[in-house]
């Protein structure tokens, strides 16, 4: 089984990359689609391969699953089972999610196995993070999911990050980096 992100933002900003390279490390490497792009796939080539394709163009539906937030099952860890590509959407969140996964790949996508990973949105990274927990025998009832973190920008100042992060063994996984960008951002 491997990571495929399906790139469906037109620019690669820091945040995005961010979650992308924490995306491809937690499962040892990544695919990502539908980079057209020559910028995006030279940063990207070096945390993974890169393909100008769309997925559904790459993959056949009964090679795949797709994590969307938007299917009627959870996913579990026999779901992996004689399928190839784990497909997440490199899709930044949005407050209200607008059902891009849905529309974009999933639609695409008929026939294939389409799980979601619970109710709240989660980022990028942390979808693969609670993929990755879950091909290693965690059920998505024994993953705690933040539905909101709180990042300190000044002693009086907070950024609040209305996505799902996993806390894993106590231990808040955000994006390595992010941190440190949202401080840079908001000093600018
Ligand atoms: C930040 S989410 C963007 C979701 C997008 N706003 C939408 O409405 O479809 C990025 C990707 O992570 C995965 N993802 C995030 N939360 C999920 C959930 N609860 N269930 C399944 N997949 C999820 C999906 O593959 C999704 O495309």
């Amino acid at each position: 089984m491997r990571l495929v992100i399906e790139n469906l933002e037109e620019e690669l900003s820091e945040w995005l990359f961010l979650e992308y390279r924490h995306a491809a490390e937690i499962w040892n490497g990544a695919l990502f689609t539908n980079v057209s792009s020559r910028k995006m796939a030279e940063r990207l080539s070096m945390y993974g391969r890169v393909d100008p394709r769309p997925c559904y163009e790459v993959f056949r539906p009964r090679e795949a699953v797709v994590l969307d937030p938007k299917a009627e099952k959870p996913l579990r860890r026999r779901d992996f089972r004689g399928r190839e590509a784990l497909i997440i959407g490199g899709i930044l969140g949005e407050a209200v999610p607008l059902g891009r996964t849905a529309n974009l790949i999933t639609a695409r996508m008929r026939g294939a196995r389409i799980r979601h990973l619970g109710e709240v949105q989660l980022t990028i990274d942390s979808a693969a993070l609670v993929a990755k927990l879950v091909e290693m025998d965690m059920s998505l009832e024994e993953i705690e999911i933040t539905t909101e973190v709180e990042v300190r920008v000044s002693e009086v100042e907070s950024i609040y990050l209305p996505y799902g992060y996993v806390v894993h063994e106590g231990k808040l996984i955000l994006t390595p980096g992010l941190r440190e960008y949202l401080l840079k951002e908001h000093r600018r």
